[in-house]
């Protein structure tokens, strides 16, 4: 976490957490950021960084209780790919290399790596061929344990000093091990759900081996985060867009925390959010909070630059211009702003650009990250921007904030525009919004607003005919979708019984003027996404 250094005065707990840091060094995964959340997890303060950034002087200063070495897209076998930096395989830490940095650690200590002729993509079998402390407690010997593979090299000559520990059918060294230098090696991925044990192997790694006490909790972090927001907005102001969302609710109150009378917290109605949204915001932060809270009713310039938009991308562009506007009209109004505060989360940032400038593709321009314009006068200030949803949950939890608020679904910031289809016009958003509260309304009534991650309802572009009465009618499709997910990454459509979605279909056609169909979306992500856009 870039943004969570030590400061002057710490609590004990916090000084103690902090002297058992891991380093994770990236060299461009996808998943990068789930080993950080599973080193987390286990009570351990960890920082990804680039491997580039990463030598001896680096090294020596952040002083790793720990390495771990990520996946990444490239080959060992190009030589031009990046290489594990010297000073880490000669710190004498312990180290953990992931599929490709396992690959590295082989070649350069000395053994070899070859393109496989079977590939291994998804759930492949481990067998344990050998003790080995990282297996302790989770893979027993001769034990065959679902893995998730994703590699098409494998090492095919081990360097002295290593043995080996599992074998898989593409990798005939799928973990190995020098228990005398503590360097191990895995060729699966074990900080992904998909390898249903690898939680215990990464804190085998960073407990047994490392000897890592697991101090660190989310008091930590609260911590580490008002001390390193005050350092960085010394005597500047702070202004922070308050949706009323999960992120930027926990946002909005740890900066609070940190700087107090220098945060100015804006709602901007932007004519995109749900029912009755802004009027709950302003109650929750102006009478319960006491942080003043500035709500400017923006409708007017979202609807006026989004007409005639029907562009997904652009739309997400123009909303995060506008808001850039609105914001520095109202920083203007205070008399100048030098941060703009924003709730992003990893997902955010992980499908927009790579969190650390590396390679990793874009999916979609997430407002708050890769949609915000470039001429911006404010300086970015993102507290949460290496989280997790379900740990912003657990920081708010630690922040106070009330557990109404922290179970509250995830909302995009760009609100109902990416789920009207089209053109995003008052009218649609009327409708949507209709639609969007009978859906979460029937969901409560059922008690099943908790067991989802989230539920939405998207206007679709189209008209079909129907029949209501004698008249036929030309209306347009609402699609209702439902996910669970852990994190946002990977979810998969809810199951609702047959009984619930027809009820809730009916309400719809029949109180919401302009709908005349009701479709559910069975897809899961990947291949969908959550948002239709
Ligand atoms: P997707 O649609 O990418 O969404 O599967 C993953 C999660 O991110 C939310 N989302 C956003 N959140 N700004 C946000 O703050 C955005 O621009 C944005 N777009 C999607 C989405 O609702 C889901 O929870």
């Amino acid at each position: 976490m870039d943004n969570a250094q030590p400061r002057s005065g710490s609590s004990v707990v916090d000084a103690e957490a902090l002297a058992e840091r891991v380093l994770i060094v990236d060299f461009g995964s996808q998943v990068t950021q789930l080993i950080a959340r599973r080193v987390r997890e286990s009570g351990v303060y960890c920082e990804i960084h680039p491997y580039h950034k990463v030598d001896a002087a680096f090294v020596a200063n952040f002083a790793p209780k720990a390495i771990i070495l990520s996946g990444g897209p490239a080959s060992v076998t190009d030589e031009t790919g990046p290489r594990t930096p010297a000073a880490i395989l000669a710190c004498g830490v312990p180290v953990l290399g992931i599929c490709y940095g396992q690959q590295l650690m082989v070649e350069q200590l000395g053994g070899a790596v070859e393109k496989g002729r079977t590939r291994e993509f998804g759930r492949a079998l481990l067998e344990i061929v050998d003790d080995c402390p990282l297996f302790a407690g989770a893979f027993a010997l001769s034990s065959r344990e679902p893995v998730w593979m994703s590699h098409g090299d494998h090492v095919s000559i081990l360097p002295a000093g290593f043995r080996s520990v599992a074998v898989s059918a593409g990798a005939p060294f799928a973990a190995i091990a020098d228990d005398v230098r503590r360097l191990y090696g895995v060729q699966f991925h074990p900080e992904v759900v998909h390898t249903p044990r690898g939680a215990e192997l990464l804190r085998n790694f960073t407990h047994r081996i490392a000897g890592c006490g697991g101090a660190w909790t989310m008091a930590a972090f609260r911590e580490q985060a008002v001390g390193a927001i005050r350092e960085r907005v010394g005597s500047g102001r702070v202004i922070c867009g308050l949706s009323g969302g999960v992120d930027s609710s926990v946002t909005a109150v740890l900066l609070h925390e940190a700087i107090g009378e220098q945060l100015h917290c804006i709602l901007v109605d932007t004519g995109l959010m749900r029912a009755g949204e802004a009027e709950e915001v302003v109650g929750l932060f102006s009478g319960h909070y006491n942080i003043p809270l500035v709500h400017r009713d923006a409708a007017d310039a979202f609807l006026g630059a989004l007409e005639g938009v029907t562009d997904p991308e652009r739309k997400r562009k123009i909303i995060g211009a506008t808001f850039i506007d609105v914001f520095e009209e109202e920083a203007h109004k205070l008399g100048g702003a030098d941060f703009l505060a924003q709730g992003t989360l990893y997902p955010d940032v992980v499908e927009s650009v790579s969190v650390h400038g590396g390679p990793s593709a874009t999916i979609k321009s997430h407002h708050n990250v890769g949609g915000l314009p470039e001429r911006m006068n404010l300086a970015l200030i993102e507290p949460l921007r290496e989280l997790f949803k379900d740990e912003v949950r657990a920081l708010g939890r630690e922040l106070g904030l009330p557990e109404a608020l922290l179970g509250r679904h995830p909302f995009p910031g760009p609100g109902l525009a990416v789920r009207i289809l089209g053109e995003v016009t008052a009218a649609r958003c009327a409708i949507l919004r209709h639609v969007d509260a009978i859906f979460l309304d029937e969901i409560r009534a059922a008690g099943l607003y908790d067991e989802i991650w989230q539920a939405l309802a998207v206007l679709l572009p189209l008209h079909t005919v129907g029949v209501m009465g004698d008249s036929r009618t030309y209306d347009q499709v609402a699609a209702l979708r439902a996910v669970t997910s852990t994190d946002g990454m990977t979810a998969d459509s809810f199951a609702f019984d047959h009984a619930f979605l027809a009820r809730v279909a009916s309400r719809i056609v029949n109180e919401v003027h302009g709908v005349s169909r009701v479709v559910y979306d069975l897809t899961s992500k990947p291949p969908g996404t959550i948002e239709w856009e």
